[in-house]
C-alpha cells in the first residue's frame, strides 16, 4: 500500500511540475501525449484506491463534479473595479491628483487590462480553498470546482514562503484560439441543425469575455474543463508579509507559482506611461488574449493606504481603455450568399484592409435593412470596426466622400444560385430562397450534413466529394447516394482511383447499419438536432409511426415544441422528401428503433408521466429525465391535465406549481420520487 501511496504522490508532483511549466511558464519539458500518459496512470490508481486520492490532484483538472447552484460569499473585503479613462487628459489629471497628495517619490505599475472576468482565489496552507466571482463587488459566487480546472489557477502552491491564508485577485479570460474553437464547434452544430446565419450569430459567444464568463458558470466542471479557460493574478490582497509594494508582492506570487504577467511596467513619469500605452495600443494585436486596455496603478503600498478608495473604487488605481479598433477602406462591392436552409446574407466585398491583426476582406451587412438604415452602397468608402466582435462591421459611411454617380443599392430579388424569387417572412429580416429541393447550395449542404460523422459518418465522402458527384449529376439527393455504383465513381470522377471508388462505396454501404435516431436526425428536418432525433426515436420507435404523428402526439413529446413540431409535420407533408424516404427504407437504412438496445430498466413508472422543474440535490436535471424514461415513464415540458407528477426541486418555476396545484397534479420531491424508483 505504501507503495501506490508513494506512486500517486510522485505522479502528482511530477504532473503538476507539468502543467506548471506548460501552462504557467509557457514553456513545456514533455510532449502532450507522455502528459497524458501520466495523467491516465495516476486517474486509473485514483479509481482503483480513492481513498489515497489527493484532494488536490492534477486530475482535477478535468473536471467531474457537478454544481447544482452556486453559493454565494460575502468577500473578506470588497471586490473593488477600477475608474475608466478614456482620453489622455483624464490620466493626466490622474497623475496631478495623486501628486497633489504627497511629496515622496513613488512609482507606478502599468499592466495590461485583460478581458475576462474577475475572480478571487484564497489559499489555506499553500492549497487552493476557495473561488469566488466578482458578484457585484460585496459578494461574489463560490465556484471552486470550475476554476480547478483552470491549469493555470495553482492547486497547491510552491515553495513555502507564502502566508498561511491570503486571496489573490485576478482575471479568468478565454484565449484567442480556445474562443476560436469553441464558436466553430458550436457553429458547425448549429448549421447541422438548420439554424441560419442571423439565428447561429444570435447563439454564438460575442466575444472571449462572454465565453468566459459563461463557463465559469457551468454546472459541470467537466465542460469547463474543455473550454480551456486561463488565469493572469494582478492583486494580492489581505497579505501581511514584509513586502511594500504591488510589484513585488506580484514577484512573490509568481514565485508560488501563480501565472504572473510579463507585460507589467514599473512607470516614474507619466510620459513612460503614455509610452507603454501607445505600445500595447499597437502590440495588443499579437498577444494570444483580448485586451480592453491598460490599468494604471500607483506602486508603493504606503501610498495606496495614504489614497484610500471611494465605494467602487480605489483612488490609487485608474483603466485607460482602449477604442474599438477602426479603418476606412473601399466597398468594392455587394455580393450575396445563399446557406444550406435558404437564408440569404449579403456581404461587402472590400477593398483589403489591415485591422487589429489580420487583413480584412470582407464583412456581413447582416440583411437588407441594415442595408437601407445605413445607406450603404457600392463604391462607397465604409469604417470597418472590430469591437470585440470576431467578425468586422461596417459601422458607418462617409456619405461625403460619394462621387455624383453612386446609387443606392437595390437588394436582389431572386436566388443569387436558382433564380427562385426570394421570399420575406413577416417580422424576419432576413431573405430566403424558398428553392430547398432545386437550389445547389441547399441541396449539397442537405448531402454533407447527412454524410457528417454524428449523422450517418460516411467519411469516405467529403465537401469535395458531394461536389462533384452533385456536378457531375450523379447525386441530387441522399437518396441518391444509395444507387450510386463503383462504375458511376471509378473513371468517371476525376482523381478517383480503385480504392478511393471502392471506399466511397463501402462507407455507403456500410451506413446502413446506422442506427435509427441517427437516420432521424441525418435526414435534416429543420431543428431537429440529435437530442430531439433520439427523443423521437424513443417515442414513436419507428418512422412510420413519426410520419403518422399529428401536432398534439408531436407537442406531448418531452423538449418539443411548437417550431420543431410544425417543422416536422412541414417536412413529412413533403412529396419529394417522402419519396427520397421510401427509397431510403428499400435501400435498407434502419427504419425502427433497435428495442434491445433501449429495453426499460423497470416498468415501474409505465403509463407515468412527469414534469420536472428546479434544481437537484442527487440527480441533475438530465439525469432525472434518463431515470424516468429508463423505467417506463414518460417526461412532459409542460405541466397539463396529462400530468400525472410534477417533480419540484429548488427554484422551481412559481407558475408550474401555480398550475399543478390548479389542475391537482401531485407535487413531488426528489427523494419520493427516488423511493418511487425503487432506487
Ligand atoms: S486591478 C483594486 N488589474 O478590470 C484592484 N484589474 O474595471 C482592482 N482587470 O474588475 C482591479 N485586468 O476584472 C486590475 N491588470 C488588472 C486588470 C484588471 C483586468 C479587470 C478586473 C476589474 C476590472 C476593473
Amino acid at each position: 500500500m505504501q507503495e501506490i501511496e508513494d506512486k500517486i504522490h510522485n505522479l502528482s508532483k511530477l504532473l503538476h511540475q507539468y502543467n506548471y511549466e506548460y501552462y504557467v511558464l509557457s514553456n513545456p519539458t514533455i510532449s502532450d501525449y507522455e502528459f497524458d500518459v501520466l495523467l491516465k496512470e495516476l486517474q486509473d490508481l485514483e479509481k482503483q484506491y480513492p481513498q489515497l486520492a489527493h484532494e488536490d490532484s492534477p486530475t482535477k483538472r478535468v473536471g467531474g463534479s457537478i454544481t447544482k447552484k452556486f453559493e454565494t460569499v460575502v468577500h473578506s473585503e470588497p471586490f473593488l473595479s477600477l475608474g475608466n479613462s478614456y482620453s489622455k487628459e483624464d490620466l493626466i489629471e490622474f497623475d496631478a491628483r495623486i501628486r497633489k497628495n504627497t511629496e515622496q517619490t513613488f512609482s507606478y505599475v502599468c499592466e495590461l487590462k485583460f478581458d475576462g472576468v474577475a475572480i478571487g482565489l484564497k489559499y489555506k496552507n499553500g492549497k487552493l480553498n476557495m473561488a469566488v466571482t466578482r458578484g457585484d463587488g460585496l459578494q461574489g459566487d463560490v465556484v471552486t470546482e470550475n476554476a480547478k480546472t483552470i491549469a493555470s489557477i495553482p492547486l497547491k502552491l510552491s515553495g513555502n514562503e507564502f502566508p498561511e491564508e491570503f486571496e489573490i485577485r485576478g482575471e479568468v479570460f478565454m484565449p484567442l484560439k480556445s474562443f476560436a474553437g469553441l464558436n466553430n464547434e458550436k457553429r458547425k452544430e448549429l448549421e447541422d441543425l438548420g439554424y441560419d446565419e442571423e439565428q447561429i450569430s444570435d447563439k454564438l459567444f460575442k466575444n472571449p469575455r462572454n465565453a468566459a464568463s459563461g463557463s465559469l458558470k457551468m454546472q459541470e466542471s467537466a465542460e469547463v474543463a474543455k473550454r480551456k479557460l486561463d488565469c493572469f493574478m494582478y492583486f494580492v490582497s489581505g497579505v501581511d508579509n514584509e513586502v511594500n509594494s504591488h510589484f513585488e508582492n506580484l514577484q512573490m506570487a509568481k514565485k508560488w507559482g501563480f501565472k504572473v504577467s510579463e507585460h507589467i511596467k514599473i512607470c516614474h513619469t507619466i510620459d513612460e506611461i503614455m509610452q507603454y500605452i501607445d505600445f500595447w495600443e499597437k502590440e495588443r494585436e499579437t498577444l494570444p488574449f483580448e485586451i480592453d486596455g491598460i490599468v494604471i496603478k500607483v506602486n508603493e503600498y504606503n501610498m495606496q493606504r495614504l489614497l484610500g478608495a471611494t465605494a467602487k473604487s480605489p483612488r490609487w488605481a485608474i483603466a485607460y481603455k482602449y477604442k474599438a479598433q477602426r479603418v476606412s477602406t473601399v466597398l468594392n462591392t455587394i455580393t450575396y450568399q445563399v446557406g444550406r436552409t435558404g437564408a440569404i446574407t449579403p456581404v461587402a466585398n472590400l477593398k483589403p484592409v489591415f485591422l487589429a491583426g489580420t487583413t480584412v476582406k470582407r464583412a456581413s451587412l447582416y440583411n437588407a435593412d441594415y442595408i437601407t438604415q445605413m445607406d450603404i452602397r457600392e463604391g462607397d468608402t465604409v469604417f470597418v470596426e472590430k469591437g470585440g466582435e470576431i467578425i468586422p462591421k461596417v459601422v458607418a459611411v462617409a456619405t461625403e466622400q460619394r462621387t455624383l454617380f453612386s446609387e443606392p443599392t437595390v437588394y436582389i430579388q431572386n436566388c443569387p444560385e436558382c433564380g427562385t424569387e426570394l421570399m420575406r417572412k413577416e417580422g424576419e429580416a432576413i431573405h430566403y430562397c424558398s428553392n430547398e429541393l432545386g437550389c445547389p447550395p441547399q441541396i449539397k449542404g442537405k448531402i454533407e450534413h447527412f454524410i457528417g460523422r454524428k449523422a450517418m459518418d460516411i467519411n469516405s465522402l467529403g465537401e469535395k466529394t458531394i461536389e462533384a458527384l452533385y456536378d457531375a449529376g450523379l447525386v441530387k439527393n441522399i437518396a441518391d447516394l444509395y444507387d450510386l455504383k463503383y462504375e458511376d465513381v471509378f473513371g468517371k470522377l476525376e482523381g478517383f482511383k480503385e480504392t478511393s471508388s471502392q471506399n466511397i462505396i463501402e462507407g455507403i454501404e456500410l451506413s446502413k447499419k446506422i442506427p435509427f435516431e441517427r437516420v432521424l436526425f441525418a435526414i435534416g428536418i429543420r431543428y431537429v438536432g440529435q437530442t430531439v432525433a433520439k427523443k423521437l426515436a424513443l417515442q414513436f420507435r419507428n418512422l412510420e409511426a413519426l410520419k403518422l404523428a399529428t401536432r398534439e402526439q408531436l407537442l406531448n413529446t418531452n423538449e418539443i415544441g411548437e417550431i420543431i413540431a410544425d417543422s416536422i409535420i412541414d417536412y413529412f407533408s413533403n412529396g419529394a422528401y417522402l419519396q427520397q424516404l421510401e427509397r431510403l427504407e428499400k435501400a435498407g437504412l434502419q427504419f425502427t428503433l433497435d428495442e434491445t438496445a433501449y429495453a426499460l430498466k423497470s416498468e415501474s413508472l409505465l403509463g407515468k408521466s412527469f414534469v420536472v422543474s428546479g434544481v437537484f440535490n442527487v440527480f441533475s436535471r438530465d439525469e432525472m429525465k434518463k431515470r424516468i424514461e429508463e423505467n417506463g415513464g414518460k417526461v412532459l415540458s409542460g405541466v397539463s391535465a396529462a400530468t400525472s407528477f410534477l417533480i419540484a426541486g429548488d427554484k422551481m418555476g412559481p407558475e408550474k406549481r401555480k398550475k399543478a396545484e390548479k389542475l391537482n397534479v401531485p407535487i413531488i420531491s426528489e427523494e419520493e420520487f427516488i423511493t418511487m424508483i425503487g432506487q
